[in-house]
């Protein structure tokens, strides 16, 4: 096991109709003048957002809003939120929807509390490191990316469609409330795309390098079980509220540090996906899915034990003696439950048609910032290595 640190100081409130404490939540961590942050219209539409002005209200906080996040946040929103919540004097940030709220709210917290930092952009290209960020409050709409609990903010830059992220502990958010009710006006493919993303922050951490993990292995397989059960549940009923729960549970456990502990991340798959909801504007969990097999494929030699253990533990697949074989059955097998879930398991079936051989120079150019990075940890990946698993995805 590495030395590592575990921070999670987010306080979760999670139940029915926790929504409308919002109010006392901001004030116990002293919000007076807050944005209101949300998305294309949804958390309108389900009355969502009167219930939390109403809760701000009795509360006497003020407050002031921003709507229309997309899925992908752009940074020229974010700017926007700067602008407003500076000329307002906002002092927190409340983000009520996914991980696209979420970030865009990060990304607005930081551009507010660190004025020596004339763009914010320049966090997310690495150029500036924050001191802090304005905080953050988050009710959450679908269980999917983990921004509630995590660190991490990504932010899609139109000018050039290019997907980065920031991490710091200054962003993690102060609270977040989960009512899993309110997951239940999500389409489907939704569902579906955000079980993937909270299956694949646990698969991430769990491809290490490091070879000694006991208990963080144990947790990670058994979120991943209980994923995959709960995620066909919610699709047959989608107001089964004990698998939006559980779901909604694991999306915070799979992406608040607790299955790194001991181990360092691969993240190959996310960096690779990322190019591709940058530039095609897809889901980030849909597009997880059509990458990870290839990047399975490309790198199982590395530990093939780790994946035969996968499969054993998590899907149950009977030990045999051949290694890579099982290691190749337990890719298939978590292939087959993408299936199931009606996710793409290739570029093609992402976009509906094959890509072309500029297209997949094009991405692992950005992927690898012009041959100037390496990903992944489980197997270092350079360009060469992008461009051959995007060949092996389309
Ligand atoms: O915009 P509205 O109308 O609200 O619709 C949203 C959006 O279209 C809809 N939705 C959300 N809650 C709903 C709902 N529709 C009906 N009922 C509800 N209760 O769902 C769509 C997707 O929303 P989004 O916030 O984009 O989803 P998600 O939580 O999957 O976030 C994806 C973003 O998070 C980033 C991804 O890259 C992507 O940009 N990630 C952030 C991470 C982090 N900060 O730690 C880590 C992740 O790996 C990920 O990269
Ligand atoms: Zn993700």
């Amino acid at each position: 096991m590495m030395n590592f640190n575990y921070y999670t100081p987010t306080k979760v409130i999670f139940g029915k109709n926790e929504e409308n404490n919002v109010g006392k939540f901001v004030s116990d961590f002293g919000g007076k003048k807050v944005l209101i942050h949300y998305g294309g219209g949804s958390a309108v539409r389900s009355g969502l957002i009167d219930k939390v002005k109403k809760s701000l209200e009795e509360s006497g906080i003020e407050y002031v809003e921003l709507g229309g996040v997309k899925p992908n946040p752009r940074l020229s929103l974010i700017y926007e939120g700067i602008k407003l919540s500076k000329e307002n004097g906002v002092d927190f940030i409340l983000a009520v929807g996914g991980g696209s709220v979420i970030d865009s709210a990060k990304g607005i917290g930081y551009g507010i509390s660190n004025p020596e930092i004339k763009d914010v952009w320049d966090l997310y290209l690495g150029k500036e490191k924050a001191n802090t960020c304005a905080p953050i409050g988050v009710v959450l709409t679908i269980a999917a990316a983990g921004s509630e609990m995590s660190g991490g903010s990504v932010v899609t830059n139109e000018d050039g469609q290019v997907k980065r992220s920031y991490n710091t502990d200054y962003s993690r958010p102060k609270f977040a409330i989960m009512n899993p009710e309110i997951t239940y006006t999500l389409p489907e493919y939704q569902i579906s795309s955000g079980s993937v993303d909270i299956m694949m922050h646990i698969l991430e951490r769990y491809f290490t390098p490091e070879p000694n993990l006991e208990v963080t292995d144990e947790i990670s397989e058994g979120i991943l079980r209980t994923m995959i059960k709960n995620s066909r549940l919610s699709l047959e009923n989608p107001k089964n509220y004990d698998a939006r729960a559980e779901i909604m549970w694991c999306g915070s456990l799979a992406h608040n540090g607790l299955t790194g502990c001991g181990g360092i991340g691969d993240w190959a798959s996310h960096q690779l996906e990322h190019e591709l909801s940058g530039v095609y504007d897809v889901a980030h969990g849909a597009g997880l899915a059509a990458v990870w097999g290839s990047w399975a494929r490309y790198v199982y030699k590395e530990n093939p034990n780790k994946f035969a253990r996968l499969g054993e533990k998590v899907f149950g697949i009977e030990k045999i003696e051949n290694v890579d074989n099982m290691a190749i059955k337990t890719i298939e097998a978590m292939e087959n439950f993408f299936r199931s879930i009606k996710m793409p398991i290739s570029i093609k079936e992402l976009l509906d048609r094959e890509i072309t051989n500029e297209e997949v120079l094009i991405l692992a150019e950005k992927c690898s910032n012009n041959g100037q990075r390496t990903i992944g940890s489980f197997k270092k990946l350079d360009k060469e290595d992008m461009k051959n698993i995007y060949l092996m995805a389309r």
